[in-house]
């Protein structure tokens, strides 16, 4: 889409915020004292330390292509600096199946503490989903620091994250021993061939999300410091027996006061094939003077426990939910995906927010592809299954990791025919868990 970065302020949000003084409007990026100062609120917004000026350059750098707004106000002690900040960009979401759908990702939601809990941050939000929707976008997205904000406005969680902690004295490797070869390499010499593989590797997992340039910077080590991070990554690139990279490893040692390092702590892995993924495994585990490796970000259903002698050694911790989706256009959507079982499908869709309510037929043929429109009761299959739910429910069902049926015994969707949430889950459940292995 051209020209996303200019789309004007929601005029509904503009005026109500007008009322109480406030000012809603875009940010120029090309302006460098605004966006300075914007990033500089963004920054009291999580508590953050005051940046370098090295690290708000490369941050200036990375926004010129997002849309970015702020809310001022003009009695403020300094008027010039926003009370409120949001930013978006569109960014490719895989679905279930493999293909990629457009969503309008938002991020940097804050609010001054000075200011909160009057509205602000509730219209920002909607004028971010208004903006995407007369955009023509399906879905928006974001990954959350508190999980009890956005439901409100019709997020649901849809993918997950967890740590795995491998106990590496207790385990042998038993899982293949592919042929290909390892070579230890500068993070850096990474920059241009990371995106090709890990394009091909995202492809796999419904959730996992585009990575931009900035974010590749930042994983490889290039981006300047924040506060309290290191420079010491080390990189490991896996290619196959014809010589061609599949997979690489980006990690780094903790070490102990003893001068062993005993801890690796594995910032990203990024797998094309199953041998990328063995290989880059293996060598991490058996990694000498190691005894444990850490491994923030991963999926929540990793093959590799079940590549190590002792299951019980890979230890699952702190798994959350990590992107949350907001559906825009129901048929729209629900057309994208590829599906798991043939069926039809009437969903009664309320939303708070009137933005995308409605009753909609989802017929899903014998190869899995789906076709939806609004429904207007007079081309339903008989047996169609009918589901009434939220926009947020339907969005934490959409990528085939929520079950309907758990929702229906929580009381969250309702099944108006005959086990209409188990026929849904045959047809959304997806093989592979929705991961989103980064967050924005
Ligand atoms: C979270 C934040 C943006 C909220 O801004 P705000 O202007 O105070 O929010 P609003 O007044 O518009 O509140 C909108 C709704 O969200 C609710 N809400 C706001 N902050 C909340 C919080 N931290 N936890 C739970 N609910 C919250 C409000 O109660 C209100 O709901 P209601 O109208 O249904 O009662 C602001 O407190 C902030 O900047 N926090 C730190 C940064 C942050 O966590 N950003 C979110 C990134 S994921």
């Amino acid at each position: 889409m051209s020209d996303f970065e200019n789309l004007p302020i929601d005029d509904h949000s503009r005026q109500l915020l007008a009322e109480g003084g406030l000012r809603f409007g875009l940010v120029d990026t090309a302006d460098s004292d605004m966006v300075r100062r914007w990033l500089l609120a963004e920054d009291r917004g999580f508590h953050d330390p005051l940046p370098s000026d090295e690290l708000l350059a490369a941050q200036a750098r990375d926004l010129q292509h997002d849309r970015v707004s702020g809310v001022w106000d003009p009695t403020s002690a300094s008027p010039a600096d926003p009370i409120g900040t949001v930013r978006s960009w569109l960014m490719g979401l895989t679905v279930p199946g493999g293909d990629t759908v457009s969503a309008w990702a938002i991020s940097a939601v804050t609010v001054a503490p000075t200011h909160r809990r009057r509205g602000i941050a509730r219209e920002l939000l909607n004028s971010e989903l208004r903006t995407a929707q007369r955009a023509g976008l399906p879905l928006a997205m974001l990954t959350v620091s508190e999980a009890t904000i956005y439901s409100r406005f019709g997020f649901a969680p849809a993918a997950d994250q967890a740590t795995l902690t491998i106990d590496t004295n207790r385990v042998r490797w038993t899982g293949p021993v592919p042929g290909g070869r390892l070579h230890i390499v500068p993070p850096s010499s990474l920059l241009d061939a990371a995106p090709a593989i890990f394009a091909r590797a995202r492809v796999r997992f419904p959730g996992e999300i585009d990575r931009r340039p900035e974010l590749w910077r930042y994983i490889l080590g290039l981006n300047p410091l924040k506060h309290g991070e290191r420079d010491d990554l080390v990189a490991v690139r896996y290619d196959d027996e014809a010589g061609d990279l599949q997979g690489f490893a980006v990690y780094r040692f903790e070490h102990e006061k003893t001068g062993y390092p005993s801890r690796l702590h594995v910032t990203d892995l990024v797998a094309a094939t199953d041998d990328a993924y063995a290989a880059l495994w293996r060598y991490l585990i058996e990694m000498d003077l190691i005894s444990e490796v850490h491994a923030p970000l991963r999926s929540i259903d990793e093959p590799v426990a079940w590549q190590v002698s002792d299951r019980r050694a890979v230890q699952k911790t702190n798994e959350h939910d990590q992107l949350w989706l907001r559906i825009l256009d129901v048929p729209a959507l629900l057309s994208e995906r590829q599906y798991f079982a043939p069926g039809a499908f009437v969903l009664t869709v309320s939303d708070n927010l009137g933005l995308a309510d409605g009753e909609f037929l989802l017929t899903v043929d014998a190869d899995g592809r789906g076709q939806a429109h609004p429904f207007s009761g007079a081309d339903a299959p008989a047996d169609a299954a009918h589901i009434t739910l939220s926009i947020a429910e339907l969005g934490a069902l959409y990528l085939g990791g929520m079950s309907a049926l758990v929702l229906a015994r929580a009381g969250r969707v309702g099944e108006e025919t005959t086990d209409a949430a188990a026929r849904l889950d045959a047809s959304f459940h997806s093989p592979y868990a929705p991961w989103v292995s980064t967050s924005f």
